[in-house]
């Protein structure tokens, strides 16, 4: 996404109190009615989640904008990223509103796609006896998408990242596939979701490698190419990636008795010493079945952590470490931003928009449509198991 650029907001949105923003907010909500649906990602602030029809995950939300098919409005409380994939997957005529422009994610904007196309040639050219399916994070530009729909391959989410990679280890969409090649995966753009993935799949670290898209062959070998069956993109989240595993002991030895579960965006070495990895809505849903007076460490955003915390006050939740895992992009998005499209919308005016352009969109359909297709919302855990254990 990069170099997008916020028009600062009119001074009045500044000045307002919480208490005036919700009251507007309120009022423009009831004028534009049905027309309007309010997505907003678990990570976002309380009060924005106040005003969110729907909150979820970002496999959640992207299945809920795809079922959205009588509004004119999708104003999305999440990240660039989000809004792109929410304006692909919901009708040509609904219009799609990140609320500050500024709200990007430093992991997709890991990978632009010069440096893809690049990676990809330089992949074919090592490896022609082999068949490369590119997979990419939810967590990427729709260019990235589109260039993994146009290649064979497939959208994933921390949701259903390992029943993606099943799928992809099959040969994905490749045309003309032969079953009996090898098959590769080059995987963008977060290193720790893939390679936490694919270990519990079963796959030892040796049979990956990083591509550093700013060395030749990404920093490896020819013969290391050949031999790896991951090839994962030097990506990672810069909040989870502020975990640490003696975060994870600094709790075991504080709190005997706490369960540790973290964001499968960490680090392989945090993961491993956790109890449970998965995606937000994994977490949401262990905190929900958990009984009173379960103890629990989580490794992922804070404004999630506080959430839950209030929300199951009969347990004891923390967040892993004290590091401040806030995600500053999304935390952009405020009541003032809200409060200032939704009376832009009110007048008729769409501010933010997020319109992505009729090639991209084409094959970033097609990337996002496959992961939809593909059964299931499995769950990595941090655990290995043996290679071709599906999870449902
Ligand atoms: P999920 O919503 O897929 O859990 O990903 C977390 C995240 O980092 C969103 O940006
Ligand atoms: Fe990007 Fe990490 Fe923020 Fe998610 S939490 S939007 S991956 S920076």
């Amino acid at each position: 996404m990069s170099l997008v650029w916020q028009q600062p907001l009119p001074e009045i949105y500044t000045q307002l109190s919480d208490a005036e923003l919700r009251l507007r907010i309120e009022s423009a909500r009831e004028t534009l009615g049905k027309r309007l649906v309010i997505l907003g990602h678990h990570y976002q602030q309380d009060a924005v989640i106040d005003f969110a029809d729907f909150t979820g995950d970002s496999f959640e939300l992207s299945r809920k904008a795809a079922d959205e098919k009588n509004i004119d409005y999708v104003i999305f409380c999440g990240v660039h990223f989000m809004a792109e994939s929410a304006d692909i997957l919901t009708n040509e005529n609904v219009r799609v509103i990140l609320p500050d422009l500024g709200a990007g994610c430093s992991m997709a904007d890991m990978a632009n796609l010069d440096q893809t196309e690049d990676a990809w040639a330089q992949l074919q050219e090592t490896c022609p006896d082999q068949t490369i399916v590119p997979i990419t994070y939810m967590n990427s530009s729709a260019a990235i998408k589109a260039f993994v729909g146009e290649h064979g391959g497939a959208v994933c989410t921390s949701s259903n990242c390992r029943n993606v990679l099943e799928w992809a280890l099959r040969g994905g969409a490749v045309e003309n596939h032969d079953r009996a090649k090898k098959v590769k995966i080059l995987f963008f753009p977060d290193q720790h979701l893939g390679r936490n993935t694919a270990f519990a799949m079963g796959y030892p670290l040796d049979k990956m490698v990083v591509w550093d898209p700013k060395q030749d062959l990404g920093g490896n070998s020819e013969r290391a190419l050949i031999d790896a069956d991951f090839v994962l993109w030097k990506g990672h989240c810069s909040v989870h990636a502020l975990f640490r595993p003696e975060h994870v002991d600094q709790v075991r030895a504080k709190y005997p008795s706490m369960k540790v579960i973290v964001h499968p965006e960490c680090k392989w070495e945090v993961v491993q010493k956790a109890d449970m990895a998965g995606s937000t809505a994994y977490i949401v849903k262990q905190i929900e079945a958990a009984p009173p007076g379960s103890e629990w460490a989580i490794g992922t955003e804070v404004h999630l952590v506080h959430r839950l915390a209030q929300q199951h006050p009969d347990q004891k939740i923390i967040v892993l470490s004290d590091c401040q895992c806030l995600c500053t992009t999304m935390f952009r998005v405020d009541l003032p931003h809200v409060c200032w499209t939704l009376e832009n919308l009110v007048e008729g005016k769409v501010v933010n928009e997020i319109k992505v352009d009729a090639h991209t969109r084409k094959w970033a359909t097609v990337a996002l449509e496959r992961m939809l297709a593909i059964k299931g919302t499995g769950n990595p855990i941090g655990k290995q198991q043996p290679v071709g254990t599906t999870v449902d």
